[in-house]
């Protein structure tokens, strides 16, 4: 019975699209992903909270202004993930080729929630230069990146420079820390 209703659907599929249906469930796959991706996008805040009860509303801060930038200088990737975005009194901040830089006017993005919140709170320079969103890329380190993959890191940091305001610079150890402190 499954059988008969499966060479059917694939026999429809064949005739109507011309597409074996492996390809076609591929193309269908990919369709919803990159509409659901890019709609996600586009929702206005103000529309998602109308569309939500009140008991899933996100943060006030979601809709309060960004934070003024602060210079902070020196610090470690420990440091660094404070500013991830979970304690919303604290400004956005994320690394690229290990400058940081104040992402709070994109909290849309990088607040809990946004597509890009994996970045916040890290340095995204691999993840940037191969457009991968896996934790493992989530790291300053650019060894065997293929040279269209600088390209795109490049792009990425000429954007964070012109876009947002450099707050800092990651080291592996503070300067005034004691030798005792431990490693990050
Ligand atoms: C289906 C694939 C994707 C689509 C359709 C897409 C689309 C977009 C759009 C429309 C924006 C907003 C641009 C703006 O208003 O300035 C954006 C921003 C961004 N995208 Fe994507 N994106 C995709 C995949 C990726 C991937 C794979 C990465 C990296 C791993 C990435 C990283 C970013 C970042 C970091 C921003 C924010 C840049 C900023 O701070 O201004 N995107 N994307």
């Amino acid at each position: 019975m499954i059988s008969m209703f499966y060479m059917s659907l694939t026999e429809a599929i064949r005739t109507h699209t011309g597409l074996s249906p492996q390809i076609f469930f591929t193309l269908l796959i990919l369709m919803i992903t990159v509409y659901r991706f890019v709609s996600g996008m586009f929702v206005l805040p103000e529309d998602e909270a109308a569309s939500r009860s009140a008991s899933a509303m996100p943060h006030p801060s979601v809709f309060a202004p960004p934070p003024e930038p602060v210079h902070i200088g020196d610090m470690t990737l420990e440091e660094l993930k404070v500013y991830d975005g979970s304690d919303p009194k604290k400004n956005l901040l994320m690394a690229i080729k290990g400058q940081v830089y104040d992402v709070s006017k994109s909290r849309i993005f990088y607040g809990p929630g946004g597509n890009y919140s994996l970045f916040a709170g890290k340095d995204a320079t691999r993840a940037l230069a191969l457009m991968s969103f896996d934790p493992k890329d989530l790291t300053s380190d650019i060894d065997g990146l293929s040279s269209d993959a600088l390209d795109v890191l490049q792009d990425w940091e000429y954007k964070f420079m012109e876009k947002y305001v450099k707050v800092g610079q990651i080291v592996t150890q503070k300067q005034s820390e004691s030798n005792g402190g431990q490693d990050s």
